[in-house]
């Protein structure tokens, strides 16, 4: 049993209601075309969260060990579990040191919209490069960095009737309080630039294969990129 705790217990039930409360699982063809296919691999889902990631690796044939720090969301993750079996087996454990999981145990992992809410980024990433096969896979998604630092709004280009990002505090890593946020989110995240992101990650032994930014919805975000997604593999030296 770890001793971490995770912000979202104060708000397991709301994200739970919001975030996938049926369970079908997650819906995200961009991490989709970046998990690849999956059969018969054995995959880590970190930060889990009540197991939307989870149940949709497990969905496209994987087998699917899952970790996360908020009791809270993993009550949900198992009761879902329960209802519709997948195979899934949900631990406790801390990202940052994934203890929990043996060494190189794992043909893949991801990390889906996580990493910044985890305080220290380099021991998360020495983690999971430890816990991946040599040659294994890595898949990330976060807010983007560039367009979501602890600074940021929008405004309205009511000439040309389209919407603009601003951002500022970009150089400022570490805690900020996100309260604005979705209500659903704790209101504290960890923000790093992009060069710490990949930096960490090739010093991790993770080296880049592929990054996506795909495009929104809303006005703002066919303008910019709300998201950031990053396929890796372990590269022993
Ligand atoms: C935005 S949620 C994403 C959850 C899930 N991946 C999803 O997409 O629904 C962020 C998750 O990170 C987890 N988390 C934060 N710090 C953690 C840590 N040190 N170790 C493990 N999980 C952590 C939280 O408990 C929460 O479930």
């Amino acid at each position: 049993m770890t001793d971490v705790t995770s912000l979202y217990d104060e708000t397991a039930d709301a994200y739970h209601a919001t975030i996938d409360p049926d369970g079908a699982g997650l819906t995200d063809p961009t991490f989709d075309d970046l998990v690849g296919e999956l059969h018969g691999q054995r995959v880590a889902a970190i930060a889990c969260g009540q197991g939307r990631d989870a149940r949709h690796l497990a969905d496209l044939g994987a087998s699917v060990v899952a970790v996360d720090a908020s009791e809270g969301l993993l009550t949900h993750a198992r009761r879902l579990e329960q209802e519709q079996p997948r195979g899934i087996e949900y631990l406790h454990g801390d990202a940052q040191r994934l203890d929990v999981l043996d060494d190189g145990s794992y043909d893949g992992a991801v990390c889906y919209m996580a990493l910044m809410d985890i305080p220290e980024l380099e021991p998360t990433l020495r983690s999971v490069a430890r816990v991946l096969k040599p040659g294994g896979w890595f898949v990330a998604a976060i807010v983007h960095p560039c367009t979501k630092p602890p600074a940021h709004g929008e405004l309205i280009d009511h000439t040309a009737g389209t919407a603009r990002r601003v951002t500022g505090r970009y150089f400022e890593e570490g805690p900020y309080d996100s309260a604005t946020r979705w209500a659903i989110l704790p209101n504290v995240s960890y923000h790093r630039t992009l060069s710490t992101y990949v930096n960490t990650l090739v010093a991790s032994g993770l080296v880049v294969e592929r990054m996506a930014e795909p495009i929104g919805e809303s006005p703002v975000w066919r303008e910019a990129a709300q998201l950031l997604y990053v396929r890796c593999r372990r590269i022993d030296s």
